[in-house]
């Protein structure tokens, strides 16, 4: 009996097999019986052929077989690869020229109807998509998706170990480091009562390899962070994380570069021009609103604070009198847009705490409208017509309030207009550096300064002056990587002074004992001769979704968490065994849930 060793991919046959017995293995896509004749699309990972059942190439026994196939069934055949006549070409197909007239075939498994189309022309809903994770995979849209991921970490791989780096795995089992997520965490048998929690990143370890004198370290590491789970996040992703000693930021641009021009190189076939531009935070947050700018389009935030002093329209004079802002956009050509869509911009700014959206229209016959008409003097609309760059056809839209508000609703604002308006350009890639980010953030929750990125990272000694007086004025030396308006990397140059460190701490409220309790082992340790030094993590999987252009990483990841974090095929997070809880000494405690 035919083995099911194949000789072939079905996917990468071409019209130079033609003449040649094959011996193909593989999925069926899909059958059409014409009576004399059936024939059947073979799937494997490279793609389909199409197989030929007829009784004057095969017994009467194979036929049958033939037409007793159904889709997904699993089976080995041997044929005669043939060119197909002129008028049988299927140019959909990249093995349309050729098909394959089956000698011998064996049915190797039966398959129930899936539940869903093996099929990327076919919408499914993403709920039974990843409940049948393993028949989605079979499409091949994520087939090619999971294939590039693995060769970009490949290039990382390479590119990394061309330049002296050390790969160094760094545990699972590991304690609580400060990422700014919540720790998922796992219970100890042996020490019951106490726990370890999962890394939200290797950062400590990394360091204490510096200490250790590895010098230039990489890992391409699974971080476990519990949040909330949005189309660019995930609570179980995998990093890029390197490390390196006696180096300063020039060092880390330079190293990670030459790492996306390989990976854009060998996957892309692109050139990526280096240096990667550099923007600093501020300018980032002056012009886009954001600290991660999708720079594809223009639609800059103007500050119009000076400019429009007192207008008396109250939105904007009251704002300028709690020391707030006036700053707009203009949405050029959109001046046409309905009262309905302009609504919905209101309702959409209002999430990022704006409190309306004043607007002015420049009509295309030269006259100018807008939402606060009777405060509108001649020289107000002169002063937005100069300093918005406004031509008739343009409409602008203005945010009013405490600097944060302006720059997260505009920012926002700006990248909802070009995403409706369809104003990005799919194909671009626009790749850059955002530096000097600010030091301190301040946390309306926790009402303290909190460190921006980690508390691990160090700042510009000439802002010394503003760590007790202004911290908001007190830049890193922490840098992200952009592109296309997602981070893909951060990192920093650390503090690897114990005393530096412990001033840290105290600047974040963090007392010296709780300073001690948490991270007494990184203060110890920077007591042994720690070199100075810096790195950076970058997200692999949201770079694989940038690659390929998908909307979400659960398009990039197998098996992944769908919105609420729990696992559609495996229904995970489950509930675990009485037995094993006593083990851990633990008792559950849940409101009593009506049934
Ligand atoms: P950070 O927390 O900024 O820095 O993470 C670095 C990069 O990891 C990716 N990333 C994620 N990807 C998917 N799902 C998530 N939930 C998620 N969270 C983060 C992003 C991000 O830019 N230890 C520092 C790095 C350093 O300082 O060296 C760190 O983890 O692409
Ligand atoms: P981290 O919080 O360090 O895991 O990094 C994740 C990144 O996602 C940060 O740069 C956040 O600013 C960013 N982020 C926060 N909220 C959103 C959001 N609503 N949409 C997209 N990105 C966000």
């Amino acid at each position: 009996m035919l083995s099911y060793k194949r000789d072939h991919y079905c996917g990468l046959l071409t019209e130079a097999q033609a003449g040649q017995t094959v011996h193909l293995s593989g999925w069926v896509q899909r059958t059409r019986d014409l009576g004399g004749v059936v024939f059947v699309w073979l799937r494997d990972r490279e793609g389909l052929v199409q197989l030929v059942f007829d009784t004057s190439v095969c017994s009467q026994e194979i036929f049958d077989l033939g037409r007793a196939l159904r889709s997904e069934y699993v089976v080995t055949v041997q044929g005669e690869v043939r060119l197909r006549a002129e008028n049988a070409i299927n140019r959909d197909l990249a093995t349309g020229t050729i098909e394959v007239f089956v000698q011998d075939a064996v049915l190797l498994n039966k398959s129930e109807t899936p539940p869903i189309y093996i099929d990327d022309k076919v919408d499914e809903s993403e709920l039974v998509r990843l409940k049948y994770r393993y028949l989605d995979l079979r499409r091949p849209s994520m087939q090619e998706k999971l294939r590039l991921r693995s060769k970009v970490v490949n290039c990382i791989r390479y590119a990394l170990d061309d330049e002296g780096f050390t790969e160094v795995e760094t545990p699972i089992l590991s304690k609580s480091t400060p990422e700014g997520a919540r720790d998922f965490l796992v219970p100890s048998r042996l020490h019951p009562g106490t726990f370890y929690a999962l890394p939200q990143s290797p950062q400590i370890y990394k360091q204490l390899l510096m200490l250790a004198g590895f010098d230039k370290y990489y890992q391409i590491a699974r971080c476990f962070r519990d949040e909330d789970n949005r189309a660019d996040r995930q609570p179980e992703f995998t990093q890029c994380d390197i490390e390196m000693s006696f180096i300063d930021e020039e060092n880390i641009y330079s190293v990670v570069e030459n790492v996306f021009a390989r990976i854009f190189r060998e996957v892309k076939g692109i050139d990526l021009p280096l240096p990667l531009p550099r923007m600093t935070w501020i300018d980032a947050m002056e012009n886009y609103g954001s600290d991660k700018p999708d720079t594809r389009f223009g639609m800059k935030l103007v500050n119009l604070t000076e400019k429009l002093g007192h207008t008396g329209f109250v939105v904007f004079d009251s704002a300028m009198e709690n020391g707030g802002r006036v700053e707009a956009i203009n949405a050029k050509g959109l001046a046409s847009m309905t009262r309905k869509e302009i609504d919905s911009y209101g309702e959409f700014v209002k999430t990022y705490r704006a409190k309306g959206l004043p607007y002015m229209t420049f009509t295309a016959d030269g006259n100018v409208k807008s939402s606060f008409n009777k405060f509108m003097t001649p020289e107000l609309i002169e002063t937005v017509r100069t300093q918005m760059q406004a031509e008739p056809g343009d409409i602008v839209f203005f945010a009013a309030d405490k600097r944060s508000v302006v720059w997260q609703a505009l920012g926002a604002l700006r990248c909802e207009i070009a995403r409706r308006h369809e104003m990005i350009d799919h194909n671009a890639y626009h790749l850059f550096w955002v530096t000097e980010f600010p030091l301190f953030e301040y946390s309306e929750e926790e009402g303290r300064y909190v460190a921006a990125h980690h508390p691990f990272t160090s700042w510009y000694p000439e802002d010394n002056c503003y760590l007790d007086s202004d911290k908001e004025k007190v830049r890193s030396r922490a840098y992200d990587l952009v592109m296309n308006g997602i981070e893909l990397a951060s990192g920093s140059i650390r503090i690897h002074r114990a005393d530096m460190q412990a001033q840290m701490f105290d600047m974040i409220g963090l007392s010296h004992e709780e300073a001690h309790h948490r991270f007494g082992f990184l203060l110890d340790a920077f007591k042994y001769g720690a070199p100075p030094h810096g790195g950076l993590a970058f997200g692999i999987d949201r770079l694989v979704m940038l690659l390929t252009d998908s909307d979400s990483l659960r398009d990039i990841i197998a098996f992944p968490k769908a919105t609420s974090a729990n696992c559609l095929m495996m229904d995970t997070p489950a509930d675990v065994r009485p037995d094993q809880l006593e083990t851990l000494r633990i008792k559950i405690d849940l409101p009593q849930q009506d049934s």
